[in-house]
């Protein structure tokens, strides 16, 4: 198999690239990321030292390379990870997360449908279903559960993710869904809610908890999340949508406290600050679907997952103070200057 990996610079593509290259020991894959603030080249090491690996700078909106990518390489599979990610940042400036989650999504498409790929694979996420309440626990979101999205950065996934149903429908595009709840693991960008509180409580900084800190996520390690996707782009399933999630519902006070614990630092640093606008109360995945139809059951319990992240930070700290101090960013040109493009 050919694969194409958008966003392979990122948290979750990357991890994919290593889950692929690790499990398919026949697969050739194709690492497409423009290299955002989120990308990091440096996450790609290992990878770029095997010759089944090979990496492409480029911008999923950018059409004309886009299509010149899959003119060349002929991919049996397109996983869409290419995204702007954090909700914060979609709520201080929502048009790049318009621009790459919507119409990048819809470039990749358009492309896979012009050169006759066989499978599309679209990484949604679970926050296109909303929020749920606090008080009903069983509550879970669904496959069937409507679209009501809070942010700009989920209503963009949202857009994406209902564009791809349209091609589906329409142009029979075969292509499948997957909205998976909040991952977490190594390679993850300190400013989402787990790497941030291990990089600052090891750096005795202030760890902000927004509002109260009673705000539910449910948590999955990120590996469960590669191999759900890995599963579902194999399969048979064209058209059909996908949950992904492992019943882990954690406060996120409850985890800050966790990981100040693990670390050994005092619960003093915890520092309440205002409140993220319109900030999503409670995510609850039912995955009952995917694990009926493809078998698929998370393996990595939170108690392992946390504690294995928290020792890949401890190990990996020059992966993160770079990109604390920004050094990352000049990391490309030094290394590989235009050598890949
Ligand atoms: P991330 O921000 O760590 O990585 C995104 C990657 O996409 C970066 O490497 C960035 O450089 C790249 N990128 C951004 N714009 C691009 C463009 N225009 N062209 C090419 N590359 C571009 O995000 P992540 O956490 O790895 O998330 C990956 C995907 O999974 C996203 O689609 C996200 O919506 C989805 N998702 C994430 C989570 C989570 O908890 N992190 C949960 C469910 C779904
Ligand atoms: P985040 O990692 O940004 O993921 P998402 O908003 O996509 O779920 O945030 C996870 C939760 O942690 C969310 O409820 C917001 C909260 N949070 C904080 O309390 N403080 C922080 O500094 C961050 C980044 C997040």
């Amino acid at each position: 198999m050919k694969i194409l990996v958008t966003g392979a610079a990122g948290f979750i593509g990357a991890n994919h690239v290593y889950y692929v290259l690790g499990k398919h020991k026949d697969d050739e894959i194709v690492g497409l990321d423009s290299l955002t603030y989120a990308g990091n080249l440096e996450t790609l090491d290992a990878a770029l030292k095997d010759p089944r690996f090979r990496f492409v700078k480029g911008d999923i909106t950018d059409r004309a390379e886009v299509e010149a990518l899959f003119e060349q390489e002929k991919f049996d599979i397109v996983i869409n990870f290419a995204a702007e990610s954090h909700v914060d940042r979609s709520i201080e400036d929502p048009g790049v997360f318009l621009r790459t989650n919507i119409l990048g999504t819809q470039v990749l498409m358009d492309a896979s449908r012009k050169f006759g790929v066989p499978r599309y694979h679209q990484v949604s996420t679970d926050e296109v279903y909303g929020d749920l309440p606090l008080d009903k626990p069983d509550l879970l979101f669904t496959e069937q559960t409507p679209i009501h999205t809070s942010s700009p950065y989920s209503a963009s996934k949202a857009a994406a993710d209902l564009l791809v149903q349209a091609y589906i429908r329409t142009f029979k595009l075969p292509a499948t869904i997957s909205r998976c709840s909040n991952n977490y693991g190594p390679y993850q960008f300190p400013e989402k809610l787990i790497p941030l509180m291990i990089a600052n409580s090891l750096a005795d900084k202030p760890l902000p908890v927004y509002g109260e800190g009673i705000n539910v996520r449910d948590w999955l390690y990120v590996d469960d999340h590669c191999k759900a996707v890995d599963i579902i782009s194999r399969s048979d399933k064209v058209g059909e949508v996908y949950n992904i999630g492992g019943h882990n519902e954690m406060r996120n006070i409850d985890i800050v406290k966790l990981i100040l614990g693990y670390l050994g630092k005092p619960e003093s640093l915890i520092t309440y600050v205002t409140d993220r606008k319109g900030h999503d109360m409670r995510y609850a995945i039912d995955p009952a679907k995917i694990t009926a139809d493809l078998g698929w059951a998370p393996e990595t319990m939170f108690a392992d997952g946390i504690k294995l992240t928290i020792d890949w930070y401890l190990e990996n700290k020059s992966w993160w103070e770079r990109i604390v101090s920004g050094e990352y960013q000049e990391y490309y040109e030094e290394m590989y200057g235009d050598r890949l493009k």
